[in-house]
């Protein structure tokens, strides 16, 4: 079975794409065909370009028909710290095959304006015992969509938003291609049973 082609959006750095990159060697069940950025100096795309796959830049990350074209041959989209909201007619293109890792554990910690630094912090300031990461489907609002999967990280007593960002970065890392194999699989069944007429 061919493997399942997947985009990556990221607006940032990129390790999370970088955790994928590596994952998928070969015999993997998913392929990432493609990556996207809002942004011309995210170093996502220069990990893109290192690895041979085609990097693209977005005029304007909020024009449905920019991003759909971009997205024609995917066929699971992952966000990867992606810092914009996805359009609606991009969501409804991929019901099911849009999916987002966020590093809290939602519904908590999540929402507009909650990113990178901010939500370690909010997350101490609270005094949870438990910090994470989400991989959730993606809907027309920020950090909302169904949850998929969720590790817990314990937060220390010296944690500081750093150490804390750190330790759930690792754990993303193991989460998120753990996450795209499983949906890649599944995918690859349907397709399967789809060509075989049940
Ligand atoms: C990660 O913490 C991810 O959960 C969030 O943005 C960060 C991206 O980091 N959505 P990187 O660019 O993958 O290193």
């Amino acid at each position: 079975m061919p493997p399942v082609r997947v985009a990556v959006l990221a607006s940032g750095g990129g390790t999370n794409l970088q955790a994928l990159l590596d994952a998928c060697g070969p015999g993997a069940p998913a392929r990432i065909t493609r990556v996207i950025s809002n942004k011309a100096d995210a170093g996502a795309l220069e990990r893109a370009r290192q690895a041979g796959i085609p990097a693209v830049v977005l005029h304007d990350p909020g024009d449905p028909r920019e991003l759909l074209a971009a997205l024609a041959d995917a066929e699971l989209v992952v966000l990867a710290g992606y810092l914009r909201l996805v359009p609606a007619p991009v969501v409804a293109q991929f019901p099911r095959r849009l999916i987002n890792i966020h590093p809290a554990l939602l519904p908590a910690f999540g929402g507009p304006g909650m990113y990178g630094r901010r939500v370690h912090e909010a997350v101490l300031a609270s005094g949870a015992a438990q910090a994470g990461a989400t991989v959730h489907y993606v809907d027309e609002q920020y950090d909302r969509g169904p949850i998929i999967a969720q590790q817990t990280v314990p937060v220390r007593p010296d944690d500081t938003p750093e150490t804390l960002a750190e330790r759930v970065l690792a754990v993303e890392h193991e989460l998120l291609p753990h996450v795209v194999f499983d949906l890649a699989r599944r995918l690859q069944e349907q397709g399967d049973t789809d060509e075989h007429g049940g």
